[in-house]
């Protein structure tokens, strides 16, 4: 018979946040992330340094999971961790970490795809948040990842459309890099955008056909133009910063929101949950909370803690996985490329 009832501690290491979680059934104890701002200076993540750093932070940051739990390793039911997609050295400390405490502790080991927990992070039960019905769509808009998927089950889901390019943190967080921004860029884009004219300047939306996305144009476009501005007059950006930001921000959530409505269009579901850093945006929050008097569409946009890369999201779907008993045994490997 099994315990009831049961306790998941969760590890995400796929990028550059170490992050460890745990879980009482769906109900999140602690949710703890050691963000790793080493990167800032570089721009963008160094995934030599990543891995580094979370060969640091991992300890600890089990250590102060598990006791916010209030919770000791011993009463632990299984251990969730990132399989992958992700930074391969990033992901392989996690892994390794949860391979070896499971098999000390003698308790199941589950692994999570990085993508499929951005999806099911709405079904941790928090006060407050509604869970979507199946089938839902889910748009998954990250620093790695542009997709969106349908949600047939919690193991059943298809990706109906992705980016091409860039991800569409990508493009915040590049066009923010022109604009003489420190990384991630995302969040003052947001910031400086609420302050701005969305209509100021004007960018062209790329053609893609379907339900793809491409984000690598519009960079190219914001650059020439910066380029061109700054030429005419050299204070251009210092001056017009919110205007550009806005304007910036305006362009990706048109873009965004022509695909969700052609798969709308394409299912007939009008259930659409967001997840992924991206869907931290105000301009996307707004936007996308507007479509339920509009179109009638319903809405579902998790608790910002579980939106970004954290632990409690591979947590849900350790837990959800443990229930069907789909545990790996120690041979399970961290993979840098995994299939949906
Ligand atoms: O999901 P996440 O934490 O990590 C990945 O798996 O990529 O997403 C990080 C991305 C970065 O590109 C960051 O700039 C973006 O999410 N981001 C935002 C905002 N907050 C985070 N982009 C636009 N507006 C925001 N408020
Ligand atoms: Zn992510």
């Amino acid at each position: 018979m099994r315990k009831s009832p049961i306790f998941i501690l969760a590890i995400e290491s796929s990028c550059d946040d170490t992050a460890a979680a745990v879980l009482k059934d769906d109900k999140v104890l602690s949710n703890v992330v050691a963000r790793q701002s080493i990167h800032e200076e570089y721009g963008g993540v160094v995934p030599e340094l990543a891995s580094r750093a979370h060969q640091q932070n991992i300890v600890p940051v089990i250590d102060v999971a598990l006791k916010k739990a209030g919770i000791d390793k011993t009463e632990l039911s299984g251990i969730a961790f990132t399989q992958g997609p992700g930074l391969m050295g990033s992901l392989l400390v996690g892994g390794s970490f949860a391979k070896s405490m499971a098999l000390s502790l003698d308790i199941p080991l589950v692994s999570v795809h990085h993508m499929h927990a951005h999806v099911l992070a709405h079904f941790i039960d928090e006060e407050g948040f509604d869970k979507p019905e199946f089938p839902f769509l889910a748009m998954t808009i990250s620093g790695g990842h542009t997709q969106i998927i349908k949600v047939n089950s919690f193991f059943d889901m298809q990706i109906i459309g992705e980016t091409t390019d860039d991800a569409v943190g990508e493009a915040f967080d590049k066009s923010a890099k022109i604009l003489g921004l420190p990384y991630p860029g995302g969040p003052l884009i947001d910031k400086y955008a609420q302050l701005g004219n969305p209509k100021a300047f004007p960018f062209t939306k790329p053609k893609v056909s379907g339900l793809d996305f491409s984000f690598s144009g519009l960079k190219t476009q914001i650059l020439y133009f910066v380029q061109k501005k700054t030429a005419e007059n050299p204070n251009f950006i210092q001056e017009n910063m919110n205007d550009i930001c806005a304007s910036i921000q305006h362009i990706i959530i048109e873009i965004l929101m022509d695909k969700l409505k052609i798969a709308v269009q394409e299912t007939g579901i009008t259930q659409i949950a967001i997840g992924g850093g991206v869907s931290a945006n105000s301009g996307i929050r707004n936007t996308l909370k507007e479509t339920e008097t509009k179109y009638g569409w319903k809405t579902f946009i998790p608790k910002f803690e579980y939106t970004t890369d954290n632990a409690a999201m591979i947590g849900i779907v350790g837990y959800y996985k443990f229930l069907e008993n789909k545990f790996e045994d120690s041979s399970v490997v961290s993979k840098a490329r995994i299939d949906f």
